[in-house]
């Protein structure tokens, strides 16, 4: 039997106007506007947003402060219909995602490199009664995209539940504090919300994060969730009512597919978006330059311009090796045992040019980015050197203008 929770035990907040029945509507302490907020969650990055210094110095700033400008930009221009509880338009969320400029010039960098129907989509699912999994091979941008998303639509990324073997029921539901819980029995106060809770009662975006490496019977507790958009907490004899604006971004990768299957009933409650490699070699060449130069800038390393050359035929070797085929149709290969995606890619270069930035004269070169196309490609030490070898001597030695890059390698590789 479900109980609606007597709404006098916890202070209402009165900036929060949507219909609760849950506590966690309140917070588990009943204290302060934002009672739910966690040190993982919101209010400890707002405050450190707030005092200047700790967002600014973050190694990797959340996508809502690195991009608030942006976002503060979209959202000042956007006169489109926004759904309950958006920050923006979903045309405004996908303009966010694949940049542009709005009428008095800002301009939006891309975030996302692919088709816009595929971003269309993905934000449409959204504004609907229907979840969003986020489905590809390794290093398509599934957690990139799914962060971007939720800061724009809901102005935080970090409600998240990253998925692994051993993820249980209370990471997606909720847990107890357990000094409380002795002291004074179950109890609001003793409560400790999911970030998915959170995300129910205060109708933002939350994540969850390689979805299908999570036991079975624990995404299941996600059927509920989606299908009644409730989440019943027995021991209080409550509920949390999700309210408008809840929805959930998950991801899954393609490699573990067969770990933890999808349960039909699951599946049906999500619409299923598959992120694609990057068409072409240019696709892919322009979202590793722009990676590069964004997390470059965080780490101070030099800027990227006279390495172009070099990025390109990083990728080149990543794309061959991937498809099993020479860029000129005519030399098939063997494919390595490692994904080499584009995040990998984006890493090679990176510590390449931070090894031209310590070691070199600032400008990347062959002799900076071997060893790590080198680790990259050869991750079983058997099967993968073979390969890696074979690829040396047929491909990057007769190819013209290589030749400093094949002796690079050679020496990494001896
Ligand atoms: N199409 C793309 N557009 C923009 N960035 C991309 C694209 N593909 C890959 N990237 C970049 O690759 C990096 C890795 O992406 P991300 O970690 O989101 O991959 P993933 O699909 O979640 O991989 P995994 O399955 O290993 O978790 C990010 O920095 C992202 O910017
Ligand atoms: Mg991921």
């Amino acid at each position: 039997m479900r109980v609606s929770v007597d709404p006098m035990s916890v202070e209402p907040d009165p900036s929060e106007s949507a219909p609760m029945h849950g506590s966690a509507a309140a917070g588990p302490d009943g204290r302060g506007s934002e009672p739910l907020r966690t040190p993982a969650g919101g209010s400890a990055r707002a405050g450190a947003g707030g005092s200047g210094r700790a967002a600014s110095e973050a190694l990797r700033p959340h996508a809502e402060d690195d991009f608030a400008a942006e976002l503060a930009a979209l959202a000042a221009q956007d006169d489109r219909p926004r759904p309950a509880r958006w920050r923006l338009s979903p045309w405004a969320v996908a303009t966010y995602l694949l940049g542009g400029t709005l009428p008095d010039g800002t301009v939006i960098s891309p975030k996302y490199v692919g088709p816009r129907r595929i971003v269309e989509v993905a934000v449409t699912t959204l504004a609907t009664d229907r979840a969003l999994l986020l489905l590809g091979v390794p290093g398509t941008a599934k957690t990139w995209v799914s962060e971007h998303l939720a800061a724009a639509i809901s102005g935080d990324s970090t409600l998240l539940v990253q998925g692994t073997a051993g993820t249980p029921e209370e990471a997606i539901r909720y847990g107890w504090n357990y000094a409380q819980l002795l002291a004074h029995g179950p109890s609001q106060d003793a409560l400790v919300p999911s970030p998915v809770m959170r995300a129910m009662s205060e109708g933002t975006v939350a994540r969850v994060e390689e979805l299908t490496r999570i036991p079975a019977d624990v995404q299941d507790t996600l059927i509920t969730i989606l299908s009644e958009k409730t989440l019943p907490i027995p021991e209080l004899g409550q509920e949390v009512l999700a309210v408008r604006g809840f929805n959930l971004i998950a991801t899954a990768n393609d490699r573990d597919r067969g770990v933890n299957e999808l349960s039909s009933a699951l599946r049906r409650r999500f619409n299923t978006v598959v992120l694609p490699l990057p068409e072409s070699a240019e696709a892919e060449v322009d979202i590793v330059s722009r990676r590069v130069e964004q997390i470059g800038r965080s780490l101070d390393l030099p800027a990227l311009p006279d390495g172009i050359d070099e990025l390109r035929r990083v990728v080149t070797v990543f794309r061959e090796l991937r498809s099993g085929v020479t860029v000129d149709g005519r030399t098939k290969l063997k494919s390595p045992s490692g994904t080499l995606s584009t995040a990998e890619a984006i890493s090679v270069v990176t510590g390449g040019l931070a090894l031209a930035a310590h070691f070199g004269d600032g400008v990347l070169r062959a002799s900076d980015v071997a060893a790590g196309i080198l680790g990259a490609v050869v991750r079983d030490p058997a099967a993968d050197r073979v390969v890696w070898q074979e690829y040396l001597e047929a491909v990057v030695r007769e190819r013209d203008g290589w030749t400093d890059l094949y002796r690079a390698c050679r020496e990494v590789s001896a």
